[in-house]
């Protein structure tokens, strides 16, 4: 499951947020979008601070987290019938 990646934003600072899931950390593009139909989102940070940005490509809000990776999540419980 791809949890997302907290990272620190600047405020009023410009950010390419990946939307091709190829980028070296998933969640910043860096590039590898290239030859693809993908292009990054830009956005620009309202507030210094800490950001859960979205790994999965689900989020409703993106580039922000909404926690939808969790409703996407399959937990093993096979370990219980053991
Ligand atoms: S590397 Fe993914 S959108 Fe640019």
């Amino acid at each position: 499951m791809k949890h997302p990646v907290k990272v620190y934003l600047e405020k009023g600072k410009t950010y390419q947020f990946c939307t091709c899931s190829k980028s070296s950390d998933g969640v910043l593009c860096d590039g590898s979008h290239k030859n693809t139909e993908f292009k990054p989102l830009e956005f620009i940070a309202t507030r210094n601070s800490e950001a859960l940005l979205c790994l999965c490509k689900k989020s409703t809000c993106t580039p922000y987290c909404d926690g939808t990776h969790a409703k996407h999540e399959k937990f093993d419980l096979d370990f219980l019938l053991d």
